[in-house]
């Protein structure tokens, strides 16, 4: 294989998205939008990963600061793709090999279309290989421009077509592969001759092609994949379709859900086989879910959850950050907070741990085999011992809980 560094670019100043936030770091399905183009590349077997940083870069360098395979790059005044690339050449000068670039907004990349992609340019023993899609609405994008014989020319911006270039539907969704030193070479001659006085990476394709190299284009993105996220509404329709891939990889897993488009599961969610999903489930952040669980209609599964198998949560019921053991059931109205659940409770219709007591965050401890009754306030910190009967309404403080041991059950 040969030697790979991928640049991605991600300091523009995302105008349209009307936000505080650099863009590369709105989420998709529970994580950054970057994450999903970094994952892409790693596991295209890229190890070196320069990610190009300008706007909020302070809060983009945070948050992947322990990421030992990237390294940032600053582009001070954001001056086009092309000038955002050169801000990376002392990273590339010695370096001889391929040069993946791609953007950080558009996270519905897939590692098959990069390694279509680089298997192309090595195949081809191109100097430069771009990827591209057909879409029935190009409008946005830059248009592939081919000759008669299929050999492309070039990428035309949509404000720089003749009327003629704006129908082609085959567009750029900005994935390429360049040999590294024919990348430097065109770099050097891109000049800001353009409507929106930039220097573009698209011209480094022209310019490749002028100075006879041989430059490929594959069409090889699926369509739905180029959308990339240069406003809210965009956001939402990427979410939309990542979700869609996030479910049905559950579903090949062995997983139900009942009414998909009425579902939303985490992408970092686990969840084991034959659980069924009920409608108006809401899944969010690092949780796990055992096999045959049944979980919802109106459930809501929070941030380090884990539930073991077989058990059942119903019709609005809220669980944060607790574990439940196998067989424990909590069908209606309950709030579980922060606690630990042994094996078959039982907990009643409208129980609930009182974890917040003004001041921090407290723990619930419930044994096994404990009967909750419904309407109980289970009042933190507290621990209840195994087969322990609370009775239905009741409010019960570590001080009462001490009085609730097996032995005492009627
Ligand atoms: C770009 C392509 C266009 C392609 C489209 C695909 C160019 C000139 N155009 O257009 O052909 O169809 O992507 O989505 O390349 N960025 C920087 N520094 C800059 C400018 C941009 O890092 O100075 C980054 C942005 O943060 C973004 C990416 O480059 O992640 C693309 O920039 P954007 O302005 O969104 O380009 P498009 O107009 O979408
Ligand atoms: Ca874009």
């Amino acid at each position: 294989m040969a030697d790979r560094i991928a640049v991605i670019l991600a300091a523009g100043m995302s105008t349209r998205m009307n936000t505080q936030l650099p863009k590369v770091l709105h989420e998709v399905c529970g994580r950054p939008m970057l994450d999903y183009v970094l994952d892409a590349c790693r596991q295209a077997g890229v190890d070196r990963i320069i990610v190009v940083v300008g706007y909020g870069k302070d809060q983009v360098i945070e948050r992947y600061k322990e990421c030992t395979d990237v390294v940032f790059v600053e582009q001070v005044e954001q001056k086009g793709t092309g000038h955002a690339v050169m801000c990376c050449v002392s990273h590339l000068s010695d370096f001889e090999g391929e040069v993946l670039i791609l953007c950080g907004d558009a996270p519905l990349i897939r590692t098959e279309t990069l390694s279509t992609l680089l298997e192309k340019h090595e195949s081809e023993r191109a100097a430069v290989t771009l990827a591209t899609t057909v879409l029935d609405n190009p409008q946005g994008y830059g248009r592939i421009v081919r000759d008669s014989y299929g050999n492309i020319q070039g990428i035309v911006e949509e404000n720089d077509c003749t009327p003629e270039q704006r129908r082609i539907k085959e567009v750029n969704p900005s994935y390429y592969c360049f040999d590294s030193q024919v990348l430097l070479e065109a770099l050097d001659r891109i000049t800001p001759n353009n409507v929106k006085n930039e220097y573009y990476l698209t011209d480094a394709l022209r310019l490749s092609i002028t100075s006879g190299h041989k430059v490929v284009a594959v069409t090889a993105v699926p369509s739905e994949d180029c959308v990339g996220v240069n406003n809210r509404m965009q956001l939402s329709q990427v979410s939309k379709i990542m979700q869609e891939r996030i479910q049905s990889k559950l579903m090949d897993n062995g997983v139900t859900i009942v009414d998909p488009p009425n579902t939303w599961i985490d992408v970092r969610a686990e969840i084991g086989q034959d659980t069924v999903i009920e409608p108006f489930t809401y899944i969010h952040g690092q949780v796990r879910v055992g096999r045959n669980c049944r979980i919802g209609p109106f459930a809501y599964l929070r941030d380090r959850t884990s539930l073991h198998d077989d058990v059942v949560l119903g019709v609005f019921t809220e669980v944060k950050d607790s574990t439940l053991m196998e067989g424990v059931r909590a069908r209606h109205h309950s709030y579980i907070g922060d606690a630990r659940i042994g094996r078959n409770v039982n907990v009643g219709a409208g129980s609930l741990t009182a974890n917040f007591n003004g001041h921090e965050i407290v723990a619930t401890e419930i044994g096994d085999d404990c009967f909750i009754g419904s309407g109980a306030v289970l009042i933190a910190p507290l621990r209840i011992e195994a087969g322990s009967h609370v009775e239905p309404g009741s409010v019960v403080s570590q001080q009462q809980a001490h009085a609730l041991g097996a032995e005492e059950r009627p």
